[in-house]
């Protein structure tokens, strides 16, 4: 089964997508956490990507184009996906076709995740991020059990992104409603659009995504 994640920063995307994978085996491809890769290498590359991500802008269709291909053409193409964060913008969503297409693969289902906006911006302000294992946490909505201490490695470490202030949210949010925000209709028309609502406990969220999906 292939399937997309959609919705507005801190909806919720990267927190069910890892649930997937350890509860259904599937692959999360996300490409927020290969363009923070590429944003660490230090090529010329990585260095453009950081700033745009900085700002909270979206990076050219062709970078995560590329980025999505390689990976199909990989290990990961060959189990049911995750896209978590891809496609973000229409020219996105018709090159997934064809990527998929020329795999012979298909797209499953399309989960929106709808949230209202004054949450997410509380939520992203509150996340951190397990050092180690990459295990997504919030400040007050998911705090560690021990504190400091991550559930499931036990490392003490934690990061908080650079894109998680309150202006680059806002450049954020920006970009979604202008650049994805008309992916829901897209895939809509083409029958694929499962609706969830991702103000629901985090526990009600992944019930409703896999009563959608069938699992
Ligand atoms: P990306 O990394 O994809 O970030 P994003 O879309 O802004 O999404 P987030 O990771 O912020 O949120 P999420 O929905 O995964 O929420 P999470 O589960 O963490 O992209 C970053 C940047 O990379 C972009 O701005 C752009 O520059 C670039 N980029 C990436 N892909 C691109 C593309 N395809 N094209 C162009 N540019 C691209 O949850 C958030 C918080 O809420 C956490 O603290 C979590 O614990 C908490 N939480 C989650 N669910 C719940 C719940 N149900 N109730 C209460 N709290 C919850
Ligand atoms: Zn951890």
């Amino acid at each position: 089964m292939n399937i997309i994640l959609l919705g507005p920063p801190g909806a919720g995307k990267g927190t069910q997508a890892r649930r997937l994978v350890e509860e259904h085996g599937m692959v999360q491809l996300s490409t927020g956490d290969m363009l923070r890769a590429a944003k660490t290498s230090g090529t010329e590359m990585g260095n453009k990507v950081a700033e745009v991500m900085a700002r909270g802008d979206l990076v050219t269709d062709d970078i995560v184009i590329g980025l999505i291909a390689e990976q199909l053409d990989g290990e990961a193409g060959k189990q049911g996906l995750i896209f978590d964060g891809f496609p973000r913008t229409l020219a996105q969503a018709d090159a997934l076709d064809k990527l998929l297409a020329e795999k012979g693969k298909t797209l499953d289902a399309v989960i929106e995740m709808k949230v209202d906006d004054e949450v997410l911006v509380d939520r992203v302000s509150g996340r951190f991020t397990c050092a180690k294992c990459g295990e997504v946490y919030h400040d007050t909505t998911k705090p560690t059990k021990a504190e400091g201490v991550c559930d499931v490695c036990g490392s003490t470490e934690f990061t908080r992104r650079a894109d998680d202030n309150a202006e680059a949210i806002r450049v954020r949010l920006m970009a979604y409603y202008r650049s994805t925000a008309p992916l829901i209709g897209y895939y809509y028309a083409k029958g694929k659009l499962v609706t969830v609502d991702g103000l629901a406990e985090i526990e009600t969220v992944a019930k409703e995504i896999k009563a959608g999906l069938g699992l």
